[in-house]
């Protein structure tokens, strides 16, 4: 049997309820609604402009909504203090869009920084060294250690934004277009290493992705974010065969 089949038994990691965001009179989320389930893959496909970014921006807080609720690891985050907060964003990945790797900094040094801005969840006498050894090997790139991100493929450059990411070891992982702009070959890489990752460290993962091969490998589940509300949710196989056509239009090729 399928070790994912019982998902929808698991515990809830991350919860949004009822999201608004309003730009003027541009109203991007209209009453959003998310469940991520502990240890699944939920791949969230929307048009470009369809509030995407502006969703992941107020769920790690960079962005505030004008209303409803958020839920991580069962604290709701708009009644945390930035302590609190703070602490909360260690057990947060999040894979930017690119890579947004520090230009001037060597790939150790680039692993370091949030070691260093995350002190608190590791001890002071934590091993750097070590720390940074195992996220480089869990993407198959330790020998890169000391390169300069210049010196590096777009694909390499993917893997050790991801080592950053799995640095601190956390608990939930978001990742905002994952497989942009690599050819299909590396894209393929990330998304066997982004499945190698979630079963090594039992992480649940958000995936927003344009890409709809990478949808269909990776999700357990798909949510797909249609006038600003999560207009439909469930499997890739339940959604590709759909008839209504707002949902036929993310499938056809
Ligand atoms: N800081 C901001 N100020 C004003 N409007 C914004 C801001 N951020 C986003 N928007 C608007 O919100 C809407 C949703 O943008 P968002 O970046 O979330 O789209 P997206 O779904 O991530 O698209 P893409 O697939 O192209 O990344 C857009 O109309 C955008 O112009
Ligand atoms: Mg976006």
């Amino acid at each position: 049997m399928n070790d994912k089949q019982n998902i929808s038994h698991s515990e809830i990691v991350l919860q949004i309820k009822d999201l608004h965001k309003s730009f003027g009179d541009n109203h991007v989320l209209k009453g959003f609604n998310m469940s991520l389930y502990q240890g699944e893959n939920l791949v969230i496909i929307g048009k470009s402009g369809s509030g995407k970014s502006v969703m992941i921006k107020c769920l790690v807080g960079l962005m505030e909504a004008d209303s409803g609720s958020i839920t991580v690891m069962k604290n709701d985050i708009t009644k945390l203090t930035q302590e609190a907060l703070d602490i909360l964003r260690a057990d947060i990945g999040f894979l930017f869009q690119g890579s947004a790797l520090y230009d001037s900094m060597t790939v150790r040094e680039n692993l370091e920084f949030p070691l260093r801005r995350h002190s608190k969840k590791f001890s002071k006498n934590a091993d750097t060294e070590a720390l940074v050894l195992e996220a480089l090997t869990s993407v198959g790139l330790a020998h890169a250690i000391d390169l300069m991100p210049s010196e590096l493929s777009g694909g390499m450059k993917r893997r050790v934004a991801l080592a950053r990411t799995l640095i601190l070891q956390p608990k939930i992982i978001l990742y905002d277009e994952p497989t942009s702009g690599l050819d299909p070959i590396t894209a393929k890489e990330i998304i066997i290493l982004m499945q190698d990752i979630q079963k090594k460290y039992n992480t649940s993962s958000l995936i927003i992705t344009h890409d709809m091969d990478c949808a269909r490998v990776i999700s357990d589940r798909m949510l797909l974010l249609i006038d600003g509300i999560d207009y439909a949710v469930g499997s890739f196989a339940t959604l590709s065969a759909s008839k209504d056509p707002k949902i036929r239009a993310f499938f056809k090729n």
